[in-house]
């Protein structure tokens, strides 16, 4: 790719371009990278929660990297995440060669019709072909191509669990006004699940001779509970259902192996833990093996050039799905430098790390509260993410205690959370309510410490 040499920028927001370009850049990093951190530590899949939080060299390193206003403490990341300095960098380059060179700059950029090579390099960072991977607008738009994408019939059973985000909700809602379809909720265990196999339970239990799909949130954001996608997409396989998978806060958290975990389809973000610009996601669709789920290209400009015709797994389903009309190139590559950074770093330390710090903060939060207080989050290795969710009052269906804390702690201590509600069990007349907390790799001990301590002292003065 041409380096650009850009004269003048406009600051924003205080921000000086050219101190950002100083500290810029995945090279400086790259020797530290692998250097202080030892890999072996991290080569299970199991959290080695101690180990991940101790290399504080290292993490203190990587934050640098972070623009992030340093007065206060951003722990909303399950929202929206934040770019690095060289995913900020790049994407400004990207945009300021598409307005100087409207014409070529998808060339000069490498970015080729439905962006093959971005493709190839996000397929091998997640463990899935090219042809079976999207540069997608958000995990919505993923879930909407699959959803509204594949043939229903009336009296088809579609299984969710009854923690699913209005995303998924939404085009499952149409698709059972629009044919007949069933939805029929499965209630999960959340902070009180101990084993992967309680969730595989419940699913097996309602299966029926009409079920033709399960879909789940890898992790429900009400809970930040993680859901055992391998075993459970194992289930589909072995009763002939198709998975699909609401992964919106797993890219950039989670280290992912589409194959390994065996889902039919998955859509995630690339805004939210992958940092990468808005309105950016991808989707897996599976288009190796047998039994593909038919699927009908959705928002697609290339069916007629690509998949007429065709039979499942004949073509490049994803080529197919990529070009949907003229689409925000610089966002897209901008998104495969965020990845790209985050191969760099390590996909598996990155989750070890953001895993460990939740687990510290659900210690810290016990000994803080003398063991008073409801968690909704498990603190179990395998079902552990970095979305940790607490309520330190007597009373979890009182949401004006929660709402105060979420806002005090905002706006008097500098810490941005956010709260959730949701029922804990599907025939609870009332609804919790939670604090969540996103636990990412710029974060660290100081800032869980001095959260838990905020947390404490606005909760005493919280008339409950
Ligand atoms: C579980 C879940 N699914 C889907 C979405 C929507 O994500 P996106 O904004 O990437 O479409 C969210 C957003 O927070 C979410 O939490």
């Amino acid at each position: 790719m041409a380096k650009l040499m850009i004269e003048t920028f406009p600051e924003e927001k205080g921000v000086n371009r050219r101190k950002f370009l100083k500290c810029t850049g995945i090279a400086a990093i790259g020797g530290l990278i692998g250097k202080t951190l030892p890999n072996a530590a991290f080569a299970s899949y199991q959290h080695k929660f101690d180990t991940a939080v101790s290399d504080d060299l290292f993490w203190e390193e990587i934050q640098q990297h972070f623009v992030i206003d340093k007065d206060i403490v951003y722990m909303n990341i399950g929202t929206t995440g934040s770019m690095p300095i060289n995913v900020l960098d790049s994407y400004s380059e990207y945009n300021y060669l598409a307005a100087y060179h409207p014409r070529t700059f998808e060339k000069e950029l490498n970015a080729g019709f439905g962006l093959p090579e971005q493709r190839a390099a996000l397929a091998s960072q997640f463990g899935c072909n090219k042809d079976e991977i999207v540069l997608s607008r958000n995990t919505t738009d993923g879930l909407d191509a699959v959803i509204y994408g594949m043939p229903w019939f009336n009296a088809d059973e579609i299984l969710i669990t009854h923690h699913e985000h209005i995303a998924s909700l939404s085009p499952l809602n149409v698709i059972q006004d629009r044919y007949g379809v069933k939805l029929t909720e499965v209630e999960i265990p959340s902070a009180d699940a101990t084993q992967k196999q309680e969730f595989v339970q419940a699913f097996a239990e309602k299966i029926t001779n009409n079920t033709k799909a399960i879909l789940f949130s890898h992790i429900p954001y009400k809970t930040g509970t993680r859901l055992p996608a391998k075993e459970l997409c194992t289930l589909a396989r072995e009763n002939n259902l198709v998975s699909i998978v609401d992964g919106a806060h797993c890219a950039g958290m989670i280290d992912l192996d589409f194959h390994d975990m065996g889902c039919d389809f998955y859509a995630t973000a690339g805004h939210k833990w992958q940092c990468g610009p808005g309105s950016t996601g991808l989707l897996y669709l599976r288009n190796q093996g047998d039994n593909l789920p038919p699927i009908w290209n959705q928002n697609s400009s290339l069916y007629t050039l690509i998949s007429q015709g065709k039979n499942r797994g004949e073509y490049d389903i994803a080529a197919s799905l990529q070009y949907r009309g003229q689409l925000n190139i610089p966002a897209q590559l901008a998104l495969l430098d965020a990845c790209n950074f985050w191969e760099k770093i390590g996909r598996s330390k990155i989750e070890s790390y953001v895993c460990a710090l939740s687990s510290y903060l659900k210690k810290r939060l016990n000994e803080k509260f003398g063991g008073q207080g409801t968690f909704f989050s498990a603190d179990v290795p395998e079902l552990t993410t970095g979305l940790t969710t607490f309520n330190p009052f007597e009373d979890i269906n009182n949401a004006s205690s929660i709402t105060a804390l979420a806002n005090r702690l905002s706006n008097q201590a500098g810490y941005q959370i956010r709260y959730t509600n949701f029922y804990l069990h599907s025939s609870d007349p009332r609804q919790v309510y939670s604090t969540r907390i996103s636990t990412h790799l710029f974060h660290n001990k100081n800032q869980i410490d001095g959260l838990v301590d905020a947390m404490y002292d606005i909760c005493q003065s919280i008339q409950t």
